[in-house]
């Protein structure tokens, strides 16, 4: 075995040892499809005799959203959308992996149970645009099927240090993201979407908890490794889940929703560096003692790396508006 292979198999030894712990974790951590809240609270009763009023106030408060507001929301639907991706991402991460489709281990219980609370995400959000009856349907089903065919790799291998360390990141940045969204709703003047992203951020939240509190354990058990993986990961950069994305003409559709996301201020560099000083602050990376050769690196370039990514942040500029499949080929800005 040579050190790669021995490193890896010692991380497989903390992850299997942890199984009880999660498991043990998941109630909690989770809701109950009887206490969770579903999409359908939020959305108009069709089955209701005065279906069309209520159709009709939500697209009235709709009418009033920005293009670019619109614009952010359809991109975080169809990354929510996305999801069949991120659960074959997470079951092909070594001793997390459900072996049998509905294993009784911790961790299958856990990757079962998130992606079920995730699907509602996508799915509300997607209800909701349909009846604002202001974004092209088409376009945005080529775009989610696109996305799920093109798939997406965010460097984690199938090292499940690696892939905790891009979870607590990515649950809090799309926390940060629809928790914006929800305050640019009520600015508009939509209360119903306000309550809508509101409530999938607490989810989010909740979410970023459970990843952050497993990986207090790695970094208790295994801090050496646990440092060295944080590194890895932001060496490689926490790259978005839809950056693959693409419509039945751009190609680069995440670069240009990603700036819309930018100039709203929607999700930006800065969060990106809040993150990591969350992140490093949590697991209190600069008083793990006792660290030497590689880890000790990485607790170096960790501990500045916020400070460097808040110093480019500043360099935002601002750009022409951009047209977008999603909204009839109207620009936004
Ligand atoms: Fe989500
Ligand atoms: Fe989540």
């Amino acid at each position: 075995m040579n050190a790669a292979e021995k490193r890896f198999s010692s991380r497989m030894e903390v992850i299997e040892s942890i199984d009880g712990f999660v498991g043990s974790q998941v109630d909690a951590l989770l809701m109950s499809a009887d206490k969770c809240w579903q999409p359908s609270d939020f959305l108009p009763d069709l089955a209701r005799t005065d279906w069309a009023e209520s159709v009709a106030e939500l697209r009235q408060r709709a009418a009033a959203l920005p293009d670019a507001l619109l614009v952010v929301l359809v991109g975080d639907m169809v990354t929510e959308e996305a999801l069949p991706t991120y659960q074959t991402w997470i079951n092909r991460l070594t001793g997390v992996t459900d072996t049998t489709g509905a294993s009784r281990t911790g961790w299958a219980r856990w990757s079962r149970g998130w992606t079920a609370e995730e699907n509602r995400h996508g799915d509300l959000l997607n209800k909701y645009l349909y009846m604002t009856g202001r974004v092209d349907m088409k376009a945005v089903e080529i775009t989610i099927q696109n996305l799920i065919s093109r798939g997406f790799d965010p460097q984690t291998e199938n090292d499940p240090y690696l892939g905790f360390i891009y979870t607590s990141f990515q649950e809090r940045a799309t926390k940060v993201s629809h928790r914006n969204v929800a305050t640019l709703a009520k600015r508009a003047g939509d209360e119903r979407l306000q309550r809508i992203c509101g409530m999938i951020a607490g989810d989010e939240a909740r979410h970023e908890q459970a990843y952050k509190l497993f990986m207090n354990r790695i970094f208790e058990i295994d801090p050496t490794e646990a440092v060295r993986a944080f590194g890895t990961m932001m060496k490689r950069k926490i790259v978005m889940p839809a950056v693959l994305m693409k419509d039945a003409v751009e190609e680069n559709l995440y670069a240009k929703y990603s700036h819309i996301a930018q100039r709203l201020g929607v999700y930006t560099a800065r969060d990106y560096a809040d993150i990591i000083d969350d992140l490093v602050q949590h697991w209190k990376v600069p008083t793990l003692t006792c660290l030497s050769g590689h880890a000790a690196e990485a607790q170096d370039f960790l501990c500045g790396l916020a400070v460097r990514y808040r110093a480019l942040a500043e360099r935002v500029v601002a750009s022409e508006p951009i047209p977008f499949s999603w909204i009839f080929g109207k620009a936004a800005i």
